[in-house]
């Protein structure tokens, strides 16, 4: 399929990246079918896109005129038939390997033979979800930023089996949403958590170690490294259930001890303590934070 026969994209999952991948595809002009499996998850949906949008005219990104047209783009669906118009899909449901083999089954039997799908998984291994269809060459992963419409980096993850035509087709079409696309070979955690997890995990065992505190570790990474946000702030902006849980595919996927998830984090995992979503995790947050 040409670049230019894209017009109608199909978004798996409206959930936090959900919406934000279908904000970007509406935004560079792409029709959107964004599928959920309940009503209350699309409407959730819709208002966040519509407050980021009006975000957007605030910041002078986008004209006040052009909002109600971006809107009028997007079907949002809980019937999966719908998305059989599609000319491309992203996926974006739980990171659950039976959810996304259940919908991705589904997806793959519903669409036409030359649409390819892409996930948006942060560490189940491409080479596994591109088998599970009928269409293993025309899969890819297209790895987002959170949050979607500011970050500007697209990890475009070639399966093992991907064609040079589906990747081509990626990348160009990660460039038409105004991202950088950055390729990189299938492997645990791709580039990007294979890098941030060490960082985090590092940073977490100063603090169980006593070597600083979490703000002194952040200001050290901020002030000295000029990272824009410290590992611990930015951990607990992920959550910190999340980071063990891609720790734990790391250190299972590469077999190395150096990416055993640190306890303190464990520790703050097993006590609810997962970062912002529950108010608490190395900093504290007010609820709505
Ligand atoms: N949150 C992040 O920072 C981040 C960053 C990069 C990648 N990811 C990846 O993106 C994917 C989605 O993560 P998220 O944080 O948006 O999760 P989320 O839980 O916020 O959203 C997932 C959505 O999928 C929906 N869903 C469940 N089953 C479905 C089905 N059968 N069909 C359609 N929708 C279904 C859920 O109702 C929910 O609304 C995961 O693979 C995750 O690893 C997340």
């Amino acid at each position: 399929m040409s670049i230019d026969a894209i017009k109608t994209v199909a978004v798996l999952g409206a959930g936090t990246m959900g919406n934000g991948i279908a904000h970007v595809f509406a935004r560079a002009g792409y029709d959107v079918i964004l599928r959920d499996v309940e009503q209350r998850y699309l409407d959730r949906a819709m208002d966040t896109i519509g407050k980021n949008l009006e975000r957007e005219v605030k910041k002078g990104k986008l004209a006040e005129s052009e909002k109600p047209g971006v809107l009028a783009r997007f079907k949002p669906v809980t019937n999966m038939a719908a998305i059989a118009a599609a000319d491309f899909v992203v996926e974006a449901v739980p990171e659950k390997l039976e959810i996304k083999r259940a919908v991705l089954g589904e997806a793959d039997k519903l669409l036409r033979a030359e649409v390819v799908i892409a996930s948006n998984t942060s560490s189940i291994s491409m080479t596994t979800l591109a088998a599970l269809t009928s269409r293993p060459d025309r899969f890819i992963g297209m790895h987002f930023m959170n949050p979607v419409p500011v970050m500007v980096l697209v990890e475009v993850i070639r399966a093992l089996q991907t064609s040079d035509a589906a990747f081509t087709l990626t990348m160009e079409l990660a460039k038409k949403l105004g991202k950088t696309p950055v390729a990189v070979n299938d492997a645990p955690g791709f580039v990007s958590n294979r890098v941030l997890m060490p960082l985090i995990n590092e940073a977490a065992y100063c603090v169980m170690e006593g070597v600083a505190t979490p703000e002194a570790v952040d200001a050290v990474m901020k002030l000295g490294m000029n990272h824009p946000m410290g590992p611990l702030e930015l951990a607990d902006f992920i959550g910190l259930d999340v980071c063990v849980d891609i720790l734990d595919v790391l250190h299972e996927g590469l077999g190395d001890p150096k990416y055993r998830a640190c306890p303190l984090l464990k520790k703050y995992v097993a006590a609810g303590w997962l970062g912002r979503k529950s108010a608490r995790g190395f900093y504290g947050y007010p609820p709505s934070a």
